[in-house]
């Protein structure tokens, strides 16, 4: 259905290829080098091609000028260039003259990295809407586009969708090999199935959580979500992270009501807060004071989301239960893992600080498979397409070649 990176003409070829490299790195350190890894095969297959590379990624979000210093791709290109034992240019702009003359003299198999292309985003958000001139832009540089950012294949941007209106593209070999696993596991999911989230923040889930509600059988919450459902129903979270929108609260409330066997939330939380490190304890939901704030799961809410995890036949995961890099907090995700670890359904972990901590836990060999996907694995779940594939898609990739 997809136009295949293994169908093209790609022999000697400039090739303009986006991955997702949106990792976690703390100063200037990578934490967690699993989508680096994953992009490697489409890289080497590319190099065995005699192709040329440049290489786009998307890091973090880039909402204002401070955020671009600590969101550069720097540490990430000699990552790349360590894990390739070869050299990668990194090119510290997302347009210029001297990126063109650069790209024009690109030798076979010579790869360059180009900067964050959310610095895209400053001032008008050119790269997340999709905006036509900068996707023409980059795609001057190169003949084809192959697109195998799984990670961000649920956003149509200038980069992830936006270059393929120009010249011939396809899809890489991750996403072949991502889209190939979901189908087998999550399109028709083995029942019944269990869909985990923790973390993000619900303004950001909310219309997925909706269009994932019917299609799963329990919606375990935790995390920035759990906490707002748990104020949605008046109880006293503290100071805990959560939404503080009347409007989406409420639709929450409704979401609670209308799907009360399928939601679970926590019963029992470990609570700390921000300027007492030592201050750490373990309390029911009624004993939470004003200044707590909830950074994990407790035993209670592990028993019971055990029972669902139990009679389930497919589980994914998206979002630790607790802030997990810090020990006092990680119990929670630990004891989940260990579960998934031990049942006998297919266990799917989806998403970059989930597959971090699923690597980090040694938890990596115990799942059926770990995705790079999280958001875009949801959307897969819920839609059944990702906005930004469409246009792989073989009849619209045809229109363009023959355009
Ligand atoms: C991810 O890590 O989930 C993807 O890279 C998408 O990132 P985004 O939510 O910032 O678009």
């Amino acid at each position: 259905m997809y136009r295949k990176l293994t169908n093209m003409d790609i022999d000697n070829k400039r090739i303009i290829l986006r991955v997702d490299y949106n990792i976690p790195i703390k100063d200037g350190i990578i934490m967690d080098d699993n989508k680096i890894i994953a992009s490697l095969e489409t890289i080497n297959y590319l190099l065995s091609h005699n192709c040329s590379i440049i290489i786009l990624s998307h890091l973090g979000k880039i909402k204002k000028e401070e955020d671009k210093s600590k969101n550069t791709l720097a540490p990430v290109a000699k990552k790349l260039a360590e894990l390739l034992n070869r050299p990668v240019t990194f090119c510290p702009e997302t347009r210029s003259t001297k990126l063109e003359q650069i790209a024009q003299n690109l030798q076979p198999q010579d790869i360059i990295m180009l900067e964050n292309t959310r610095f895209e985003d400053l001032p008008n958000k050119l790269e997340s809407n999709n905006d036509p001139q900068l996707a023409s832009y980059w795609a001057s540089l190169a003949d084809v586009f192959v697109m195998d950012a799984f990670g961000s294949a649920h956003r149509a941007h200038a980069s992830t969708n936006g270059i393929a209106k120009f010249i011939p593209s396809c899809i890489g070999l991750l996403i072949e090999k991502e889209l190939t696993l979901l189908d087998k596991y999550l399109l028709n999911p083995s029942r019944p199935f269990t869909v985990i989230m923790g973390g993000a923040k619900i303004e950001d889930k909310l219309s997925l959580i909706k269009s994932l509600l019917p299609k799963c059988d329990y919606l375990l919450l935790t995390g920035c979500l759990a906490n707002t459902c748990l104020k949605a129903l008046k109880l006293n979270i503290g100071a805990s992270l959560a939404s503080e929108d009347e409007t989406i609260l409420n639709e929450v409330y409704n979401l609670l009501m209308q799907y009360k066997r399928k939601i679970m939330l926590p019963l029992d939380v470990i609570v700390g807060n921000t300027y007492d490190k030592n201050y750490v304890e373990y309390k029911y939901l009624t004993e939470i004071n004003q200044d707590d704030q909830i950074f994990d799961i407790g035993n209670k809410t592990i028993e019971k989301f055990q029972t669902a995890i139990n009679v389930s036949k497919t589980i994914f995961v998206n979002g630790t239960a607790g802030l997990y890099e810090n020990e006092k907090y990680a119990n929670g995700t630990k004891a989940l893992f260990n579960i998934l670890s031990k049942s006998s359904a297919n266990t799917i972990i989806g998403g970059g600080d989930s597959v971090s901590a699923a690597i980090n836990l040694g938890y990596k060999d115990k799942m059926t498979y770990l995705s790079t996907g999280g958001g875009a694995t949801l959307e897969y779940i819920a839609n059944h397409q990702l906005e930004a594939l469409e246009i792989f898609k073989e009849s619209d990739n045809n229109e363009i070649l023959n355009m």
